[in-house]
């Protein structure tokens, strides 16, 4: 059997007494890739909380290489290697572009080099200050500097929502030449399921705070009846 990076075994979580998510259970292998699917408000960025130890576990076990994670605090999570790209883009306004990649680097396969060839456009922007930078230019740099922590797992939360559709190409093909990289593991998250897809060995689709649908990335891309009914098809715009 293939090394787990990641495992949920029936989770149940939420914020204080809400339950948002029941029954969550899948495995994620080392440098595997997972596409988180559903609807509006069906709970994806709470399952990404959840990963990071940010909401309150009602029972079940997440199992990080074979450790019983379930109750460690964000920072030992992210210490153990699970990097996060919150959906709201959090960057460092008053530091350079180098000064937000370099504050939280970590030795890896990702160092300023490796992320300027990815994203040339921040190489470019080296010395501009995070508010200087178009929503596109913040999204890759969110990125990069997940990147440069070298996490075992890269959680990608809708690293492409509210970008014009030529940004959306060029951030989609910097995703793809990073996972064709085989550095890390992924789960991303997004509305595109199609761009999602492609990304990703395997799908989850989650409605109502349950999984709904779980297989192979392919195969979902493949039946458009499918992923009408899961998700509403909905393609990145060509
Ligand atoms: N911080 C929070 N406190 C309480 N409820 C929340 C919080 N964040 C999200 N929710 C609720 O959890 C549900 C799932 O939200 P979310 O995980 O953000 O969905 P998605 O990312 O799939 O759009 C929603 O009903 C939302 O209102
Ligand atoms: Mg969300």
């Amino acid at each position: 059997m293939a090394e787990m990076l990641l495992s949920f075994r029936d989770v149940r979580a939420g914020y204080g007494a809400g339950i948002v998510l029941d029954a969550i259970t899948f495995d994620l292998p080392e440098n595997g890739s997972l596409a988180l699917l559903g609807r509006n408000g069906v709970g994806k960025s709470t399952l990404i909380l959840t990963i990071m130890g940010m909401t309150q576990i009602g029972r079940g076990r997440i199992v990080w290489r074979g450790r019983d994670i379930t109750t460690d605090a964000p920072h030992r999570r992210a210490r153990a290697g699970i990097g996060w790209v919150a959906q709201e883009r959090e960057i460092f306004s008053a530091l350079t572009v180098e000064e937000n990649l370099t504050v939280a680097a970590r030795p890896g396969r990702w160092d300023l080099k490796s992320v300027y060839d990815l994203f040339p456009r921040l190489a470019e922007r080296r010395r501009n200050f995070g508010n200087q930078l178009s929503g596109g230019e913040q999204q890759m740099l969110a990125i990069a500097r997940a990147l440069m922590t070298n996490p075992a797992l890269l959680l990608l939360d809708e690293p492409l929502e509210g970008l014009a559709p030529i940004v959306v190409e060029e951030l989609a093909a910097a995703i793809r030449r990073m996972t064709g990289e085989g550095a890390n593991a992924f789960i991303l998250v997004e509305q595109h399921a199609d761009i999602a897809l492609s990304l990703t060995q395997s799908a989850l689709v989650i409605e109502r705070g349950r999984i709904v649908h779980s297989g192979a990335s392919a195969a979902l891309l493949a039946d458009h009846a499918a992923l009408d009914r899961l998700v509403g098809l909905r393609l990145a715009e060509a």
